[in-house]
């Protein structure tokens, strides 16, 4: 039986030396920007678990972590629909949030958890993306740290997938189906 990840062609968008690099940096900004404040950062599962493992070890500042389980897309398109698929096991109130998500799209996903969050009444609500396709966008959200624009294309690797495969990879590439 084919491997699906041999029906397909991962072309390098930015190599493991450029995401370590750049996120090592936005890991010091937010250091800085968050010294001796009371952090949460909420992670987003499942595409932001490699990204928020290294940012948390970049990172140079005392915070707690916890993940929150997401759903909108299937396959390479976005349904438009949120649903939540864990609940929060830290408290949120009067907390300085910090949303690690993996790629801001159509917005949709970004802005429903940041509805979410709100209710729940944190001192404070910053988003770090670890990617950017700013021309997808559909619903405007503020961004304050996001490491890479990126254009309009499928991308897997470092955590991102398609259909659950491709997390594996150190690097960030555009999925091309094989033509052998
Ligand atoms: P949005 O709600 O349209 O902004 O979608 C954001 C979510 O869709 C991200 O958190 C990703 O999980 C997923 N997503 C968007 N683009 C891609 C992609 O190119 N590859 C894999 N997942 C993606
Ligand atoms: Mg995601």
């Amino acid at each position: 039986m084919m491997n699906i990840e041999e029906k397909y062609v991962v072309d390098v968008l930015l190599s493991e030396e450029e995401i370590q690099k750049r996120v090592s940096e936005v890991a010091l900004q937010i250091s800085k920007d968050f010294k001796d404040k009371e952090v949460l950062l909420v992670s987003v599962l499942n595409g932001s678990f490699v990204f928020s493992a290294d940012l948390i070890r970049k990172m140079d500042m005392k915070c707690k972590i916890d993940f929150i389980s997401l759903s909108s897309y299937l396959g390479t398109h976005s349904q438009g629909k949120v649903k939540i698929l864990s609940e929060f096991k830290e408290d949120i109130i009067g907390k300085d949030i910090i949303i690690i998500e993996d790629i801001l799209d159509t917005g949709t996903t970004l802005d429903f958890l940041k509805r979410e969050i709100a209710f729940k009444k944190p001192k404070s609500i910053t988003t770090c993306v670890l990617l950017d396709k700013k021309c997808a966008r559909k619903t405007e959200v503020d961004v304050e740290y996001s490491c890479f624009e990126i254009g309009n294309d499928f991308v897997v690797g470092y955590g991102i997938d398609y259909n659950g495969f491709f997390r594996g990879l150190p690097y960030i590439g555009i999925l091309k189906e094989s033509t052998q």
